[in-house]
């Protein structure tokens, strides 16, 4: 599926306002512009798209309808059917999650002596780690520093982050691209092997370390590899659907679901690392996502019942560039590294509207407005509307072949179509990205429930209401690492659990019925429910 020819004749003024964009700068927002530009036109302003929730530690907090659902429900266990006497995993760490968080965590409580054992409701690697693209931040140029670093995530956060936690990422963050190379990450490096960083939206210095355009995916297959090295045991295919404190409140383990057999099994532990992702999934305002499968808050709901208040939650990130044509891709991501690498964005008459690499919150905000308020959008045949991101000025800027070269997983995933992005611009509107918001812990990644500790996007706090990117992949190392080795120490003055008990999640039901919440609604999310498809369908109207 090519270009329409509407698309055509809009790609023709495109290509006519090239050589005179070359060396034009579209100037950045000041911050009172942003501001503006936000309230009106950034989803997370929508306000019948928010409620409070009513019950649980975050009760009277903002957060999206899509996801206060899943939280005030009921379990999917009855927990008084379950027998909690027999264990069938006994280990020091449990861990959640199999993607890049859990595997650093899993990884680095190893190497400190514990006995640890994986469970993912998926493959080991199917995650949002295996799909991110653009890169990973750390300040290792002679002009930058974890100092410049920290200041620049607190400006994208709105100045809103846990210090502690940003100044924990911005001081490990070099130390993570070392440890990654000795493991083998191929990191992109010049002749004379320096490493070849860039620009991200937000960010006052280059700082982006990639690996072509599948940076994830190589970090992913790095720290996977490395586990079977190791030989860490992983469950796939089984879902953690609630989590086991002991008598005394402290984390003990998890109620495991294999999904193959359909049976319960009780994995007990000494500590225990959620890092099971976002969100994106519950497809927040009916956005589409660049989010895999699994991403269904499934362990913001479990931690939640378990007591860990929640922060931000009402901040969700929707990236600038998604893409809305061809149909087949819609939402999928289109890195940043593409404007990193010089690309613009433009409007249906080729005409740039945004300094490409404002904040991705006002860069989506700035794009949401010039499709639906200046109307200079391009519509696609489905309903759709999108604008350009000028992929063949890279080209122009870098030379022939640089598209390719720089971007090649983008370049087969538009090949596919007979769209070739050396040659044509791209189509792009914001998608739903990432979960700003999530649990809250301490520069251990520890929570207020004792021995449970989080990892990657299921914690809040560190990127503050706005992301900026490459931080993610950074995140998930920094605070995988770190509860890894916090568990890791903490298992050695801890006795095996002796009573596994629900009564948290007893406490919870006996709230949601107070509440007044209806019984059927039942959670967690395992996998999205795609039935209900004319809530898809409906996409544009809520824009
Ligand atoms: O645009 C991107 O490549 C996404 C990166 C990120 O979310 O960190």
């Amino acid at each position: 599926m090519s270009y329409t020819n509407e698309m055509r004749e809009s790609i023709k003024k495109v290509n006519a306002t090239r050589a005179k964009r070359l060396h034009e700068e579209y100037p950045q927002l000041t911050l009172e512009e942003r501001a503006k530009i936000l309230s009106a036109f950034h989803p997370d302003h929508k306000d019948e798209a928010f409620r409070k929730i009513t019950v649980g530690p975050s009760k009277g907090e903002k957060a999206p309808n899509e996801f206060v659902d899943v939280l005030e429900s009921y379990p999917l266990e009855s927990p008084d059917e379950i027998d909690l006497n027999t264990i069938d995993y006994d280990v020091d760490i449990l861990i959640i999650g199999g993607g890049g968080g859990g595997s650093a965590a899993s990884l680095w409580a190893h190497m400190n002596g514990a006995n640890v054992l994986m469970c993912t409701k998926l493959r080991h690697g199917e995650a949002n780690t295996m799909m991110a693209q653009g890169g990973i931040q750390a300040a290792v140029s002679e002009t930058d520093s974890p100092q410049i670093h920290y200041l620049d995530i607190l400006g994208g956060g709105h100045f809103d982050n846990f210090p502690e936690l940003v100044e924990a990422m911005a001081n490990d963050a070099p130390g993570i691209i070392k440890w990654h190379e000795k493991l083998g990450v191929m990191y992109d490096k010049d002749e004379k092997n320096h490493m070849l960083i860039k620009h991200g939206g937000g960010t006052s210095r280059m700082r982006m370390h990639s690996a072509r355009d599948y940076t994830g995916a190589v970090i992913m297959r790095t720290l996977k590899d490395e586990m079977e090295n190791r030989k860490i045991p992983v469950l796939e295919y089984t879902a953690a659907i609630d989590l086991l404190l002991d008598d005394e409140g402290k984390a003990a383990g998890a109620l495991l679901w294999n999904m193959e057999t359909k049976e319960y099994k009780i994995a007990r532990a000494k500590a225990v690392i959620v890092a099971t992702g976002g969100f994106g999934r519950l497809h927040i305002q009916n956005f589409p996502t660049t989010n895999h499968y699994g991403a269904t808050a499934d362990g913001l709901v479990m931690i939640y019942r378990a007591g860990v208040k929640l922060a931000f939650m009402d901040a969700v990130q929707y990236h600038p560039t998604g893409a809305i044509w061809p149909e087949q891709i819609v939402g999928l991501l289109v890195t940043e590294k593409v404007r990193g690498l010089g690309a613009q964005v433009l409007n249906i008459d080729g005409i740039q509207f945004t300094y490409p690499l404002e904040p991705r919150d006002v860069e989506s905000a700035k794009i949401i407005k010039e499709c639906l308020e200046v109307k200079k959008g391009v519509p696609t045949p489905t309903g759709n509307i999108g604008v350009w991101l000028d992929s063949p000025l890279i080209e122009l800027k870098l030379g022939k072949g640089a598209v390719k070269k720089n971007l090649p997983a983008m370049f087969r995933q538009y090949e596919r179509f007979g769209i070739d992005i050396s040659v044509d611009p791209i189509l792009i509107y914001p998608t739903l990205h990432y979960q700003n918001g999530g649990g809250m812990i301490n520069s251990d990644a520890e929570t207020s429930v004792p021995n449970l500790f989080l990892a990657g996007e299921v914690a809040g706090g560190i990127h503050g209401r706005n992301r900026l990117m490459g931080n993610s992949l950074l995140d998930i190392n920094v605070f995988g690492r770190r509860a890894g080795i916090a568990a890791a120490k903490r298992v050695k003055t801890v006795d095996i659990p002796k009573k596994l008990t629900f009564n948290h999640v007893k406490k919870y039901v006996e709230e949601l019925k107070s509440a007044k919440i209806p019984e059927d609604r039942k959670s967690p999310v395992l996998l999205p429910d795609y039935s209900r498809i004319e809530k898809r369908v409906k996409r544009l109207s809520i824009f």
